[in-house]
């Protein structure tokens, strides 16, 4: 007897088509709803009091960016209401803009950003406080990150704030969170950086370089930087011993070998820079690529390289993601404070023209940070 005429074969058979329809029906509703989809826009002016702040209501270029009136902030018992005075421009910002890699959309908004506001260091005046805070009161200056710090007010927590140096201007101090604290925390908590190590830093006069020159030089490493021929004097003058002219010398075909790589710009082959790793040595890519890199997971790519290679080597090569802490920002005060640390600012623009300065920092070749003043826009009656 063939299985054909068995009626419990028959209905056996029909099992797989049946799945196979089911999820097609799956695939063909999953994309529609991915089309079809738009989450209502947050409402951006509700009564609430006004302030004006860029806003960006798609991804794209920095001409996506418009400078609108929205409702001021409310804080959460958490945080504090700043009045902005400062903020600065980070990589970060242009990769939100863009929704590029296209992976940080699964969080931020598939189609469009679900958060319009962008900006995230911020110094400012605390005008508001919520209910719990206990560590800041009305009047203080203080300095961290914040939501949507691109604006004339923005809200922060109070564990991702600091007094603000009184050394130190609203524009020096936020050009510090993001950039010095990530420079920080890689050097010392993954390098593990000592006294008179040889440490390397690629990309020494970015927002992130000019930092990590300093703080490696306050922790006594012999410190390489390596920049472009017209930076090399900038690079020197943060302390560096020595600076690599990457326009005249490549630094993975010196006879050096260095305990602590800290890579900012990610374009050498991890072959390249573990010759010039000592057997131990410790390599941290912390990024790095342009607007043009792009795709689905962007820098990842370096970061993943590296993760797969990594075991099967003796030296240790890594990644890290830099978390923004009152107590990080508290050592970053003592380092100004102890003069070891200076904010290099390139340039400075009113919160009218972040587009310029986002599409400035996107070429790549920033000298230290980029600045927004909020109070420089402020004292023109022409922009009220
Ligand atoms: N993992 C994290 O937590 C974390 C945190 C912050 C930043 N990041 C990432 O770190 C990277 C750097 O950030 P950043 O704020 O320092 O950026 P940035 O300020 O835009 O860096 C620009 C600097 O890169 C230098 N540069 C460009 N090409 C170079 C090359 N071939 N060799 C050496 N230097 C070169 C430029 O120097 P010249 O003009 O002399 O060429 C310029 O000074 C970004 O990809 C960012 O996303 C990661």
């Amino acid at each position: 007897m063939s299985s054909d005429s068995i009626p419990g074969a028959r209905v056996r058979r029909r099992w797989p088509r049946v799945l196979l329809g089911i999820l097609i029906l799956l695939v063909v509703a999953g994309v529609a709803a991915f089309k079809l989809y738009r989450p209502a826009p947050r409402a951006l002016r509700s009564g609430g009091e006004p302030m004006q702040a860029i806003v960006y209501h798609e991804y794209g270029p920095p001409q996506v960016l418009r400078l609108e009136v929205i409702d001021r902030p409310v804080p959460k018992d958490n945080q504090v209401l700043l009045e902005v005075r400062a903020s600065s421009v980070n990589p970060l910002d242009w990769h939100y803009m863009r929704g590029d890699p296209y992976v940080i959309r699964l969080d931020e908004g598939l189609h469009q950003p679900e958060d319009p506001q962008l900006g995230t260091d911020v110094a400012g005046v605390v005008v508001g406080v919520g209910r719990s805070v206990t560590r800041f009161k009305l009047g203080d200056e203080v300095y961290g990150v914040g939501a949507g710090a691109f604006a004339e007010y923005a809200r922060a927590s109070e564990k991702r704030i600091a007094l603000k140096p009184a050394t130190l201007t609203f524009e020096q101090a936020a050009a510090m969170p993001i950039a010095a604290i990530t420079a920080l925390q890689a050097l010392r908590d993954t390098g593990k950086i000592k006294v008179g190590q040889k440490v390397l830093i690629n990309g020494a006069s970015g927002g992130v370089g000019t930092f990590a020159v300093q703080i490696a030089k306050s922790y006594g490493a012999d410190v390489t930087g390596v920049c472009s021929t017209r930076n090399v004097e900038l690079v020197r003058s943060l302390g560096a011993d020595h600076v690599i002219d990457y326009s005249k010398e490549d630094f993975t075909r010196g006879d050096t070998r260095y305990e602590v790589i800290l890579d900012t710009v990610g374009n050498r082959s991890l072959s390249d820079l573990r010759r010039v790793l000592t057997p131990k040595g410790i390599y941290i890519g912390i990024g790095g690529g342009s607007p043009a890199d792009g795709g689905l997971i962007g820098p990842l790519k370096g970061m993943l390289k590296e993760f797969v290679v990594s075991p099967f080597v003796s030296q240790d090569l890594t990644t890290m993601m830099a978390e923004i802490t009152s107590a990080d920002l508290a050592v970053l005060n003592g380092l100004v404070e102890a003069k070891k640390l200076t904010p290099v600012i390139d340039r400075t623009y009113p919160l009218k023209d972040v587009p310029e300065a986002v599409r400035y920092l996107e070429q790549g070749h920033a000298r230290g940070k980029v600045s927004i003043s909020v109070a420089a826009k402020q004292a023109q009656p022409a922009m009220q």
